[in-house]
């Protein structure tokens, strides 16, 4: 079947990588832990769409810096779990490890993995994909447009203020502009998204990996960003053997077993030539453990001459379980992850290049705090995710305006 990106976009993205990786550009990647499909749904899509773009714009605002958006969605469907099996009342499946495997329910029939779900992802992804890339030709892409704008989901005042008068003065601008050039600036950069998964499921990625006439190398072509997940990271296994040969560029994610010696041979095996833009480090190490581990392999890529995108995850070291038996993350302790990851970097001579986050544009309550307060009781009244906690679309709004006050305290 087709494949559901091109080469040359493949090929740009690496470029705006290699450009964050610079300081050119801030990265901003973000989603669902695991899609769904049964959430291939038009407002699910565009909800989360409209989140990354409203958060796109605060950060391009405070970072006065371009941003790249990448989301978590048209192909994350493949879930690595630290438990291969679930217990429930004294019976044991096998875990859900995504809907490209099997599925959620419990009940023996459910957990067995089925190739043909497979086929039905790449469906998914496509339609997902041909949603978003309409969006982006259409009404999102104008920056006059209304819906570009709107803040329907925040209910939080202070937010709501704070977010107008940015969008406020962009629109001065804009206008200033156009009075300068007598025209419509319509020619504005389009709005860009590109798309992300972890790479985990090989049959499924090899089955859309393909050589190009017009490009050397093998392109995977399911996605313009894959990235290896914390699990799969062995230099020896065949995750890495399979990115190895790939032209995109590649996420790793990076959490607190990885040591700097091993880093060093990973990063030796996935970009022999030293690439630009080849290589996203995705640390989510969790706010206790960041201090000790990020300086270190910052140190250990500085001294093998490397040049990376340093990218924070500070969702996945974060995650707990309350009391009564339901996995959350507190905002209070991403957003302790995420600055001292900025701290981190300066204090090393390096720089944070991007965020990588877990969210929905749904008013979902996974993760507790934020301007609102979620506490713990209110984790039931909305909670859908079937793997991760995600941060709903104010929590996510919020933690752009924090990252920008955060670079503001800093200093330059
Ligand atoms: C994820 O990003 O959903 C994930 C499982 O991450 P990690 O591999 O870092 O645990
Ligand atoms: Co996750």
């Amino acid at each position: 079947m087709p494949p559901l990106v091109t080469p040359w976009e493949v090929d740009r993205l690496r470029l705006r990588i290699a450009q964050a990786a610079s300081g050119e550009r801030f990265l901003l990647q973000g989603g669902d832990c695991a899609e769904r499909f049964d959430e291939c749904l038009p407002h699910i899509i565009s909800n989360r769409l409209k989140v990354l773009l409203q958060m796109s714009l605060v950060l391009i605002y405070g970072l006065r810096r371009p941003v790249v958006r990448v989301g978590r969605f048209a192909g994350q469907y493949a879930k690595p779990r630290s438990e291969p099996l679930e217990a429930r009342n004294g019976t044991l499946l096998p875990s859900f490890r995504g809907d490209i495997i099997n599925r959620p329910g419990f009940d023996p029939e459910d957990r067995i993995p089925d190739p043909e779900r497979m086929i039905e992802a790449y469906s998914r992804s496509a339609v997902t994909l041909n949603h978003i890339r309409a969006l982006g030709e259409g009404g999102f892409a104008d920056l006059h447009h209304p819906e570009y704008w709107n803040l329907g989901f925040v209910r939080h005042d202070d937010l709501r203020r704070e977010y107008q008068q940015i969008v406020d003065s962009i629109l001065d601008a804009i206008r200033f502009m156009e009075a300068v050039s007598s025209g419509p600036i319509g020619d504005m950069e389009r709005v860009a998204f590109f798309t992300s998964h972890e790479a985990l499921l090989l049959p499924y990625e090899e089955a859309l990996t393909r050589d190009d006439p017009h490009h050397p190398g093998a392109y995977n072509l399911s996605t313009h960003f894959p990235w290896i997940g914390m699990r799969t990271a062995d230099p020896e296994g065949a995750h890495v053997e399979y990115a190895r040969g790939l032209s995109n560029p590649i996420g790793i994610k990076v959490g607190p077993e990885l040591s700097p010696s091993l880093l060093r041979d990973l990063v030796k095996i996935l970009d022999p030539d030293r690439l630009p833009g080849r290589l996203t480090l995705i640390t989510r190490f969790g706010v206790d453990r960041i201090e000790s581990c990020l300086a270190p392999l910052i140190e250990s890529m500085r001294a093998d001459g490397r040049k990376v995108l340093w990218n924070c995850d500070p969702m996945h070291g974060n995650t707990e379980t309350t009391r009564s038996g339901v996995k959350t993350r507190r905002f209070e302790n991403i957003l302790a992850e995420m600055e001292l990851a900025f701290d981190i970097h300066q204090a090393s001579q390096s720089a944070l290049g991007g965020v990588h986050l877990e969210l929905t544009g749904e008013n979902v309550t996974e993760c507790t705090g934020g301007a609102r307060g979620l506490q713990e009781d209110d984790l039931g009244k909305a909670y859908t995710s079937q793997v991760d906690p995600r941060l709903n679309g104010e929590q996510a709004l919020e933690m752009a305006f924090s990252i920008i006050r955060k670079k503001r305290r800093m200093p330059s």
